[in-house]
């Protein structure tokens, strides 16, 4: 059995002295001055390190000195209370085991390294201040997700991952087939048999959890899926993964008023939690990556969000005498730099836009009364843009196969989705809250290659 260690984040929080305390981990530097060696543990607890001091009576001294930055090593020691600068802390070593060395060209010497180079070594680069940081706060977020919908008493539902139909119908899946591809079986007609293939027909992997979820939704009330989503757009931005994470929640006798409430408590919930449960990780955000950051999450925690409908933000759009790249007109797709005028500019807070032209949006979202726009919302946040896209759903059953077939998909492929609206079917509405664009917003970074552990984007797929 490995002998004990004690996290360096609980070592920093003891009241000195302490006798015999024990930590591992990796070595950020070493400084040796002639006798007594200074060695930076980190071990991912925590941002801060801790300092250990060796000095001549330990017997493998002249090992010690000669360590490396990246080293993994185990020490023992008298915690006592440090005369130094920037910590109240230190381990006197008594003992210290090499556990595994780093060879010397360990890429994360002591230096700012960019995010750029950062990202060709994603599988070192956690051992960094900043992406430390990054994935302890997508972890606390993650659990926090949980809690908001299980204090709620929704049920989490796992979604498929592999599925044969097109929940956005946007025509963006990765195929999963087993078929070879310098081979595939031809049927009489000559185009490939996808009868041959694994699953006997034609299989994806999900762009969203929802069509699913809202099976779920319709029999056991409120529920929420939180897994990894897949899109292959070939959209190279700093908000645009091929694999991602989403939250959607989707609630039984619930229209898109209801549906907006919960995803501002949910937002908020989270803010609030990286206020209170991150503040070392978000206090470094705020001096090192964005200064604005603290302020923003404290006001959004205290305001309401702005509720406004796609036709009156194609007005003040139109009024805002803003040159855009693209033109604004009622139809046209909200483009990032206006989802960013209307945030940042115009109300300088969240903002929910809401009963888009059902040209622009997808099959399933509720038809309005004025027979130009469906019950459609998107969050809209200063920084990131578009964080949540949700709707409620069309429940008439004769309104959604005519949404279907005008979209040009077929009904057949959606019969076991369609047949939630001829048992029982009643409104409902919901919602998918992009998990990476909501760390962007609470760290302060601004690319999402950055905040997941190992992104994957158009000629990207390494590690
Ligand atoms: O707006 P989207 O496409 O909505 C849906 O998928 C619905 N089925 C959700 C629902 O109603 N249950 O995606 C939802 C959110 C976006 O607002 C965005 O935050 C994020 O998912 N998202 C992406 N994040 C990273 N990379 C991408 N390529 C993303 N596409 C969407
Ligand atoms: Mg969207």
């Amino acid at each position: 059995m490995q002998s004990p260690r004690t996290r360096i984040v609980e070592v920093l929080a003891i009241a000195p002295p302490r006798a015999d305390v024990r930590i591992k981990g990796w070595l950020r530097t070493v400084r040796d001055s002639k006798q007594l060696v200074f060695l930076e543990v980190n071990d991912g607890s925590s941002m801060a390190s801790l300092q250990a001091i060796a000095d001549e009576t330990l017997a493998n001294i002249d090992e010690v000195r000669k360590l490396t930055t990246g080293s993994a090593v185990a020490i023992r020691g008298e915690l006592v209370a440090s005369p130094a600068k920037g910590q109240s802390v230190e381990l006197r070593a008594t003992e210290v085991e090499i556990i595994g060395k780093a060879d010397p060209d360990f890429p994360l010497q002591k230096k700012r390294h960019s995010y750029e180079f950062l990202r060709t070594i994603a599988h070192l680069r956690n051992r960094t201040n900043t992406y430390g940081a990054v994935f302890r706060v997508r972890s606390k977020l993650a659990h926090a997700v949980h809690c908001f919908y299980q204090d709620r008493g929704f049920v989490y539902v796992h979604t498929p991952i592999i599925t044969a139909s097109d929940a956005e119908g946007a025509g963006e899946m990765f195929r999963v087939s087993t078929l070879d591809p310098s081979k595939p079986p031809r049927n009489d007609a000559g185009a490939i048999d996808w009868d041959a293939d694994f699953f006997g027909r034609q299989a994806f992997l999900t762009v969203s959890g929802q069509l699913n979820g809202e099976t779920f939704a319709v029999g056991m009330g409120d529920i929420y899926t939180f897994g990894p989503t897949f899109r292959a757009e070939n959209s190279n931005t700093s908000r645009h993964v091929a694999e991602f994470w989403m939250i959607e929640p989707e609630m039984a006798f619930c229209d898109l008023d209801d549906n907006c409430t919960l995803a501002e408590a949910f937002v908020k919930h989270l803010v609030k939690t990286l206020l209170e449960d991150c503040t070392a990780d978000i206090e470094f955000f705020n001096e090192r990556v964005d200064q604005g950051l603290l302020a923003r999450l404290r006001h959004l925690v205290d305001s309401p969000f702005e509720r406004m409908s796609y036709t009156e933000a194609v007005a003040r759009l139109e009024a805002s005498g803003e040159k855009f790249e693209y033109p604004v007109f009622f139809g046209a797709n909200l483009q990032a730099e206006h989802e960013r005028y209307l945030t940042e500019k115009l109300i300088g807070r969240p903002v929910f836009v809401t009963d888009y032209p059902k040209e622009i949006k997808a099959f399933y979202m509720r038809r309005n009364d004025d027979g130009r726009t469906v019950a459609a919302v998107d969050l809209l946040v200063p920084q990131v843009g578009e964080l949540i896209g949700g709707s409620q759903r069309e429940e008439r059953y004769d309104v959604l196969v005519a949404a279907i077939e005008e979209t040009g998909l077929h009904k057949d492929a959606y019969s076991w989705y369609l047949d939630t609206r001829r048992y029982g079917t009643v409104p409902h509405a919901g919602f998918g809250l992009g998990f990476e664009r909501m760390i962007m917003y609470g760290t302060g970074m601004q690319n999402i290659r950055d905040v997941i552990p190992f992104p994957r984007t158009p000629r990207h797929c390494e590690f």
